[in-house]
């Protein structure tokens, strides 16, 4: 579970994230959706420390982040940031082993190299293990810097925008691994994402968020209505219920 109490964070006089609270179930998938700025990378920022919180407490599996040591944290969580740019040349599969650092300390074993090889089949970037990340295409980027977040094998798995830059197989393919990590693994996964359809047909839960604050938190069948989308991003969203799933529709 993650326990997010009064989270708050400001820049100079501006508050970007005010006081929210809520509670992520353990062992489910739960959305991040919101506009541009909404805070949704922020508030994701601080609840893997890689912000400090201005206010409040976010709490993971009971530990408080602000006060854990980095590596206990790194083998409870993992997270993919909104941009990631490498400044030195590594191959994909080095890149991946990097997840393994908080296990291995730098000095990898079978296992590791067993949770290397099964993350880089996961994001299908066997193939280009060998290659450098920066002999990459943008999509193929993105899945091999998610490859390493899995390799981290932690329980609880935070990802900023992980369909950024995929085609629709590999996003298709990609919310499905989600799924089977949860399901299977029984992990926690936290993903922010735009496309709300996405979001709609592969959580358990969906957080929404504008200007800051958690403004909706419930099931796909809670969330997605044309009164709270509207309340959300200010758009006329149509709902449609397909194959089961609620699917919104929406024209310029
Ligand atoms: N380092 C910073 N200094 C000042 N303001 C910042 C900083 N980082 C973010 N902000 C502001 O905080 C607000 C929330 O940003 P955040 O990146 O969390 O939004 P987001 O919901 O992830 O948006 P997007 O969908 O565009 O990724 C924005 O208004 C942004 O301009
Ligand atoms: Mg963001």
């Amino acid at each position: 579970m993650i326990t997010l109490d009064n989270a708050t964070k400001r820049y100079g006089p501006i508050t970007v994230v005010d006081g929210v609270s809520a509670t992520i179930p353990r062992g489910g998938v739960t959305s991040i959706i919101g506009p541009n700025g909404a805070g949704k990378s922020t508030l994701l920022s601080m609840m893997s420390r890689l912000l400090p919180l201005d206010a409040g407490t976010v709490h993971v599996d009971g530990l408080d982040v602000s006060t854990t040591s980095g590596q206990t944290l790194a083998r409870t969580l993992s997270i993919l940031r909104q941009e990631n740019q490498l400044t030195v040349r590594l191959s994909v599969r080095d890149l991946v082993g990097f997840g393994r650092f908080p296990h291995n300390g730098g000095r990898p074993t079978v296992v590791d190299r067993e949770h290397i090889e099964r993350a880089l089949e996961y994001l299908d970037m066997t193939e280009l293990a060998d290659r450098f990340v920066d002999e990459l295409s943008g999509g193929q980027r993105q899945r091999a810097f998610i490859a390493m977040v899995l390799a981290q094998d932690t329980d609880f798995i935070l990802l900023d925008e992980p369909l950024n830059n995929l085609d629709m197989k590999h996003s298709v393919d990609m919310m499905r691994l989600l799924r089977r990590l949860v399901d299977d693994l029984g992990k926690t996964v936290v993903l922010v994402i735009h496309d709300i359809n996405f979001a709609s047909c592969y959580s358990d839960t969906i957080i929404a968020m504008r200007d800051g604050a958690l403004i909706h938190q419930g099931t796909a069948e809670e969330i997605m209505t044309p009164e709270v989308l509207r309340d959300v991003y200010d758009v006329d969203i149509q709902v449609e219920l397909i194959r089961g799933n609620r699917i919104g529709v929406y024209f310029a």
